[in-house]
């Protein structure tokens, strides 16, 4: 079945949608989709569930029993316990939970055990998500690989893709409808399909380059809130005996009060190696040109802290420009806010932005992305470019000119 045909479906709302697990992430999908006039089949193995849901009877907090009553009265959405629903779905939407094992390892057997389930009844021609949150490579690495057992190719007989959900309950703001949903194929005709799929009832979805992308950017997500919470927990600690604004300040504070800061601390320390990162990115790039980084002419763009303005202190240039010249590269600079710079006793004059100063360069850094500078021209100029800052947005890196981190 060619893509188009699916798309179409899709579109015009003929395509019957299956939600596998309906709980708090699949409940209210396979309400929404059903509320925009698809005809979904929820499928959940708890009879119990699949009893009360049939008849109307909500069992989770953001979906009203009305709403629920209203799309099974009409049919919208038909609840069952039976996988062999499959044989009739355009688009699978797996919801199942991902818990952890005794010893903390990922437990993966309720997404085994659901595709092994839809295996048993799929047919050419269906797009089937994965939204359980899961570590990157999930999808690809166990998901394709048990439904590409069926002889089906993904991309050519069947479409996959990761969607991870980001449902908040009992948020009275943000519901499934309106939370940006990310989306990631593991081909791009399966980043097209679930990207056409979900803006049917999601308005807006944000399409990542992969399924392993999709799946980083919600532990990402997660992962930042984690260390958000672990961090205003140790500040409400410190807060029992000091207020402080800096957070070196603070943590140095909380020592002498015998309270050691270790998130702060910890923060503090990777910030720190950034710049040596970076500076090991440089490198690499012209090991790829086959030139070492002793000697080479190495042209900073921005060095101030931040864009668009003329303040340097604390800029991670000091230490990229530190760290180059010890490893005597000739380092030069152009930053429109700041002429002149002293590094290490190191006297610098910002460069002319001119053809000739890119030309003759080995690599060009952009440290800061200041707005009034002419990143096209830099790109047609330079010979190599590390770009820290995402200045060239909507240009794909490449390895042999421009390296993004
Ligand atoms: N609840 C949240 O706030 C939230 C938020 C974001 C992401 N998630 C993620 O979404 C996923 C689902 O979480 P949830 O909170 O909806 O879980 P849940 O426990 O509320 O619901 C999961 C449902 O799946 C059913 N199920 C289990 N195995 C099945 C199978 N093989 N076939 C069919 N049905 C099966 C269960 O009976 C249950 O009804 C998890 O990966 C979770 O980490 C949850």
């Amino acid at each position: 079945m060619s893509q188009k045909i699916l798309i179409d479906k899709v579109i015009n709302k003929k395509a019957k949608i299956g939600v596998i697990g309906l709980g708090y992430v699949g409940l209210p999908l396979a309400v929404l989709f059903a509320q925009k006039g698809f005809k979904v089949f929820g499928i959940d193995i708890d009879k119990d569930r699949v009893k009360k849901a049939k008849t109307g009877q909500s069992y989770i907090l953001d979906v009203a029993g009305r709403q629920l009553k209203e799309v099974t009265s009409k049919k919208g959405l038909q609840v069952t316990d039976n996988f062999s629903a499959v044989k009739k779905l355009d688009a699978i939407i797996i919801c199942v939970p991902t818990p952890l094992k005794e010893k903390k390892e990922p437990d993966l057997s309720y997404i085994v055990s659901a595709v092994e389930n839809i295996k048993r009844f799929m047919k050419k021609g269906q797009i089937i998500v994965l939204e359980s949150t899961t570590y990157p490579g999930t999808t690809e690495e166990i998901i394709l690989p048990l439904l590409e057992s069926t002889g089906f190719k993904e991309g050519r007989d069947f479409y996959l893709a990761f969607s991870p959900e980001r449902i908040d309950p009992a948020n009275p703001r943000y519901k499934t409808e309106n939370t940006p949903k990310v989306i990631g194929g593991i081909s791009p005709k399966s980043t097209r399909m679930a990207k056409v799929l979900y803006s049917q009832v999601i308005r807006k979805v944000v399409s990542a380059s992969s399924a392993k992308v999709a799946e980083m950017a919600k532990l990402l997500e997660n992962t930042f809130r984690v260390v958000n919470i672990g961090l205003v927990n140790e500040l409400m600690l410190i807060c029992g005996h000091c207020i402080g604004i800096d957070p070196i300040y603070l943590s140095w504070k909380a020592n002498g009060h015998g309270f050691k800061a270790r998130f702060i601390e910890l923060a503090s320390y990777i910030n720190s190696q950034m710049p040596h990162y970076v500076v090991e990115r440089i490198t690499r790039a012209l090991n790829q040109h086959k030139k070492p980084l002793k000697g080479s002419k190495v042209l900073i763009l921005g060095a101030a802290y931040k864009k668009d303005v003329k303040d340097l202190r604390e800029s991670p240039a000091i230490e990229v420009i530190s760290i180059l010249q010890k490893a005597k590269a000739q380092v030069s600079y152009y930053d429109p806010y700041l002429p002149y710079l002293k590094i290490d006793s190191i006297d610098l004059k910002s460069v002319r932005f001119s053809a000739a100063n890119f030309r003759d360069k080995d690599c060009a850094v952009i440290l800061t992305a200041h707005s009034n500078v002419d990143y096209e021209f830099v790109l047609k100029h330079s010979s190599l470019i590390v770009d820290t800052r995402n200045a060239f947005k909507t240009i794909k890196g490449k390895k042999d000119k421009l390296i993004k981190l």
